[in-house]
């Protein structure tokens, strides 16, 4: 199949040549702190100093309560000593499968760093307060999306999305205090294992691996992976 584009044609063969070699930094043992929530952070912070990073807290998390696997993206909120926060609607296919199977993966895509980082971990919700506290920052726009959207659900229309939001948009004019709807918050993921990569020359990647035997442990210990 070829496909012509402003930048030429796409096909078997520009696909197959699409590959970049990866030079940019390496990851020794030496490199990294003991506790890999502090070495994430650290990522973290170089990855929102790159410009070259668009949404350096954008994860792909991966649920599998099922037949198939299912992975969307969603923003990191918080992280802290004892794991990863996201916000979310309660209500969603995602949070059907943590329901099902809290056992699931974050994936941090850096590739303008060539650089990606993977959790596995447990998924739990957060308490009702700290979904209000985050909740009350959000823009009044994102609130009143959070209120108007059954995230997941079948959606007649388009049309019938902005009526609903525009029902709730008279119903808490800017400016009020949008009440958070109960089926909206948080999740935080207790890690028990992380990896951090880093592309190297010929594909002989650096590839560490902190794990631990329970997300309440802190008997973390270092693998060297093969690439
Ligand atoms: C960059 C990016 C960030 C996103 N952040 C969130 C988020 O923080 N929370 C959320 O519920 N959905 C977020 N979404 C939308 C999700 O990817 C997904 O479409 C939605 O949550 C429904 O997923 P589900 O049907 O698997 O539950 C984001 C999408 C993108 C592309």
């Amino acid at each position: 199949m070829t496909l012509n584009t402003s930048m030429g044609e796409i096909n078997r063969e520009s696909i197959r040549a699409m590959r970049l070699s990866y030079s940019q930094a390496a990851l020794n043992e030496s490199d990294i702190v003991s506790d890999p929530i502090a070495q994430f952070v650290k990522w973290l912070g170089e990855a929102s100093e790159n410009i070259l990073v668009v949404e350096p807290n954008a994860m792909v998390l991966a649920t599998n309560s099922g037949e198939f696997p299912t992975s969307r993206s969603v923003l990191l909120k918080d992280v802290s000593e004892v794991g990863f926060t996201f916000f979310t609607n309660y209500l969603s296919r995602k949070a059907e499968a943590i329901s099902k199977n809290p056992k699931i993966s974050l994936l941090f895509p850096w590739y303008p760093m060539e650089r990606q980082v993977i959790i596995l971990g447990s998924a739990e919700k957060v308490s009702a307060e700290e979904s209000d506290e985050y909740f009350a920052t959000r823009p009044w726009a994102s609130q009143i999306g959070a209120i108007a959207s059954a995230q997941s659900s079948v959606l007649e229309s388009r049309e019938a999305l902005e009526e609903k939001y525009l029902r709730f948009v008279e119903k808490f004019p800017k400016g009020s205090k949008v009440p958070r709807p109960e089926y909206w918050g948080g999740y935080l993921v207790r890690p028990v294992s992380i990896e951090f990569w880093q592309g190297r020359y010929s594909r002989l990647h650096d590839r560490l691996r902190y794990s631990r035997s329970t997300p309440d442990r802190p008997d973390w210990s270092v693998t060297r992976l093969n690439p």
